[in-house]
């Protein structure tokens, strides 16, 4: 039996308590048979849930490209590493190999070079769903550099944010991008936001729409001249298992957004295993993910564990309902897609247009479907059983985070039952407890709490970006030793887990984690507003939608309300993005607040979802008057 490649429910049970039992000699066999190491580990693990502090492999010398890329090219140099498919189904997909992948890998990392980035250095990477995406994130990784990639629906203040607060010397940004029938001017977004950004040196810009764009003498270079002419070899730089590969951002409920740092050799091995698992992945399979790599799903399931593995992973430049809503299924057929992973937005999207789009394509090629990003509701669940995997494919619900690095919660596609809407069984040597309000663990069957995760997994975010006061009190302050997800979930009869929603004050929508306080801080900046607050409703594509309660100034009062929602959007897609745009704005007389000031979201929340019967505890309010002419005026 091989621990690396589980294939039955006894198997899995049987690794799942070695790897428990003793974790550090688990995975010391793990990283030992499927990696190529420079040097291996003094120690396995360390850790302190009180610092916090934890390593991985500490001691060990790696770089993560060489297990991406290098060890591939004597057995599958000519195996498509990338296969990139276009916006536009005219335009023909592009088929990178193992061999062309290192090439140009190692070209872009030479240029890196020789524009001054050294190992330790930020660089972000602001670039739509095009190769380059990949092959800049590689090249990073090739010289030690530290990316820091920004999804490119950003706004240009969200974007200087990110680049500032990793103190980032240079951007990758392209002259723009396709997005369905729309061209979005990247490289303009990026120019307003270095009006702002001190430490950026360089921008490199790679072609893809070919407008005309503005570039800065002596700080923006196109980068096809500068790949052209670099070196098709580049000595990997060696990093030490625990130097930072990566910078990350994710929304917090409160504050700016968080950069998730993480870390190179457990990250590596983790992306790997589970990739390897939880798709079940092949050889000769077609594997694709329909994120973007602006999120962790696409840095640790379109790049690293894919290639880790040899796979062939598919990167779609497009959108699901361009140029029509049979899109996916037809990239499906066209490349024999054997996994496909995506979000329940996306499912949910799909199936509101019914089915003729499948009909028309050939999906017998699927194997395995994944999900991830937001509970997937039994409705969508069921969808895409039926239609999409013709119940034949399991579905696996992958719960995870960009904190966790990795999958955390999952089926073992053809090993484990599925059970829909239930993630169900924690993966490999990963330890899940449910919390009570008091901060006891829950133990038994058949119970709720607040999910937490007990023992640490490889691929673990370290600590954030230069604030690790804040990673203390975000992950390990609510209960003692433990690391707390900001989830709630319930354990069912069997032990298999649901997970039912953020209990803090992030809301998901589409799949995008958007924090409460960043949105409300967007709004009062415009003049009319005194106070607002934002709650999520349920939306039956986005699975939540935002609600806002406005309460206006003085001189506000009297304007037409149409035109101040517009106003409000576009603040809001000004300094966030246009995913975190409000659906429904109430102008109110005041915000239910505790006599502490504090605003009751419950209720507020309550009113936005219609579910009014029973408000709950209102007697701490200050404010009781405000509740009823809230509710007479609900949207
Ligand atoms: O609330 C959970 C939800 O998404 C959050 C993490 O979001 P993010 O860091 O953007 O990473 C998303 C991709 C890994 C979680 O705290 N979530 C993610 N996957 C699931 C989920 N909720 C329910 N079921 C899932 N499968």
């Amino acid at each position: 039996m091989s621990n690396y490649h589980i294939k039955h429910l006894e198997e899995y049970y049987q690794v799942y308590r070695k790897s428990v039992q003793n974790p550090e000699v688990f995975w010391e066999e793990i990283a030992e048979e499927h990696f190529m190491w420079r040097k291996k580990w003094d120690n396995v693990l360390s850790w302190d849930f009180t610092k916090p502090e934890v390593k991985w492999f500490e001691g060990a010398k790696l770089n993560i490209t060489e297990n991406c890329i290098d060890r591939h090219l004597h057995i599958r140099g000519d195996k498509t590493a990338i296969i990139f498919e276009p916006n536009n189904p005219e335009e023909e997909a592009q088929h990178i190999s193992y061999h062309e992948l290192h090439e140009k890998v190692c070209r872009f990392a030479n240029v890196l070079k020789e524009q001054g980035i050294q190992k330790g250095d930020r660089v972000c990477i602001y670039l739509p769903m095009i190769p380059e995406l990949a092959i800049s994130v590689l090249a990073c990784a090739r010289i030690g550099a530290i990316h820091s990639v920004v999804f490119a629906g950003f706004s240009s203040t969200a974007l200087a944010t990110r680049i500032n607060d990793a103190t980032c010397k240079m951007v990758i940004t392209s002259d723009g991008s396709y997005r369905g029938a729309k061209t979005i001017d990247l490289k303009g977004i990026v120019d307003e936001a270095l009006t702002d950004c001190p430490c950026v040196e360089s921008v490199l810009v790679a072609k893809r729409i070919n407008t005309d764009i503005h570039m800065e003498q002596g700080r923006d270079h196109w980068l096809q001249p500068l790949l052209d002419e670099a070196y098709i070899d580049c000595v990997p730089e060696i990093m030490n298992a625990e130097d930072p590969l990566f910078i990350l951002y994710t929304s917090g409920s409160t504050g700016k957004p968080k950069g998730m740092v993480h870390t190179t050799g457990g990250y590596m091995v983790y992306t790997a295993y589970t990739f390897k698992n939880v798709f079940q992945y092949k050889e000769e399979d077609v594997y694709w993910c329909t994120a973007d790599i602006g999120w962790i799903t696409g840095h640790s399931y379109i790049v690293y564990g894919p290639l880790c593995n040899g796979a062939t992973t598919v990167m779609f430049e497009g959108v699901p309902s361009y140029p029509d809503f049979g899109r996916f299924w037809e990239i499906v057929e066209k490349h024999k897609v054997n996994q496909f992973y995506t979000a329940p937005t996306a499912i949910r999207a799909l199936a509101k247009e019914g089915v003729e789009h499948l009909e028309k394509h050939d999906l017998s090629s699927i194997k395995v479907l994944g999900t991830v990003g937001e509970p997937i509701n039994e409705e969508a669940w069921h969808w895409y059983d039926d239609n999409v995997g013709k119940r034949k494919a399991p579905i696996v619900d992958t719960w995870w985070q960009t904190e966790t690095g990795g999958m955390m919660i999952t089926p073992i596609p053809y090993a484990t039952p599925t059970k829909p809407t239930y993630a169900t069984l924690p993966f490999i040597g990963i330890q899940p407890a449910l919390m009570d309000e008091n901060g006891k663990e829950i133990k038994g069957n058949q119970v709720d709490g607040r999910l937490c995760i007990k023992f640490p997994w490889p691929s673990m975010a370290r600590t954030i970006w230069g604030n690790h006061q804040r990673y203390k009190d975000t992950y390990f302050s609510a209960y003692e030793n433990k690391y707390f997800t900001g989830d709630g979930a319930l354990r069912d009869e069997v032990g298999y887990y649901r997970i039912t929603g953020r209990v803090d004050d992030v809301i998901i929508v589409s799949g995008h984690n958007l924090g409460t306080a960043p949105i409300e801080d967007a709004i009062n900046e415009h003049p009319a507003v005194a106070e607002s607050a934002i709650v999520g409703f349920p939306h039956d594509v986005k699975g939540n939608a935002l609600y806002g309660y406005v309460t206006l100034k003085e001189t506000g009062e009297g304007r037409n309300h149409d035109n101040l929602r517009k106003e409000i959007n576009q603040i809001i897609t000004e300094q966030i993005g246009p995913i975190a745009k409000l659906d429904k704005i109430q102008f109110t007389s005041g915000l239910p607040k505790t006599r502490s000031g504090k605003i009751m979201r419950r209720i507020l929340r309550k009113i936005a979802g219609k579910d009014t019967s029973n408000l709950g505890d209102t007697s701490t309010l200050l404010n009781p008057e405000v509740v009823q002419d809230i509710m007479d005026n609900a949207l």
